[in-house]
């Protein structure tokens, strides 16, 4: 993780309440209801990124099966330490742990779909991350984006001005987004 980028993990005790206020959010709304508009299927390659204590994680996993893969990706290490234990204990094995801030290390055009949920209100450097969002992405790929804390065209222009990605999809939870 490059330290002097501006993105840094908030505090340990913020990161804990949030994940348990998610409970609730995943009670209201269910995650399957957000990954079925990205049209995600067996077999595929899948990158949450700043995916948080990993409530799209397990799911995503469950869809992909054994022949695909989700990358869980975020700058906390609480968020890691989560997923990875709970990957452990369910024996969970198509599920890989990520801790960045910005680059992946991940292969350029091998993933299929990049979920980027609740995350881009708290980018301070939006560039660089669609630039590495846009390395790993298969030509076809989508990126699909929701975020509560932003007006629905703010979501889409911070993301059209800050890559070069299009709106290609409005569903009734997430926007998904190509290459140009
Ligand atoms: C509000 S949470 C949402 C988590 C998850 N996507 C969800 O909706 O359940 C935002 C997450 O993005 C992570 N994050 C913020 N900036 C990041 C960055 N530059 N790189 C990686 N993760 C980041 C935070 O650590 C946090 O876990």
């Amino acid at each position: 993780m490059r330290e002097k980028r501006k993105d840094k993990p908030m505090a340990g005790t913020g990161f804990r309440f949030m994940a348990f206020m998610f409970k609730f959010r995943d009670m209201v709304n269910p995650p399957e209801k957000y990954l079925k508009e990205t049209t995600m299927k067996e077999g595929d390659k899948i990158l949450d990124y700043g995916c948080g204590p990993g409530s799209f994680v397990f799911p995503a996993a469950e869809i992909v099966g054994e022949n695909g893969k989700v990358y869980a990706t975020d700058l906390h290490p609480l968020a890691i330490n989560m997923i990875a234990k709970k990957a452990n204990k369910k024996e969970i094995t198509n599920i890989e742990t990520i801790q960045t801030n910005c680059a992946t290390g991940l292969a350029s055009n091998s993933i299929d779909i990049v979920l980027m949920y609740d995350v881009i209100h708290m980018l301070k450097e939006p560039k660089e991350i669609f630039a590495e969002i846009d390395r790993v992405m298969k030509p076809e790929g989508i990126l699909s984006v929701t975020n509560p804390h932003m007006r629905e065209r703010d979501v889409i222009t911070k993301i059209v001005e800050n890559s070069d990605f299009k709106l290609v999809k409005q569903g009734e939870k997430t926007f998904s987004f190509q290459k140009k």
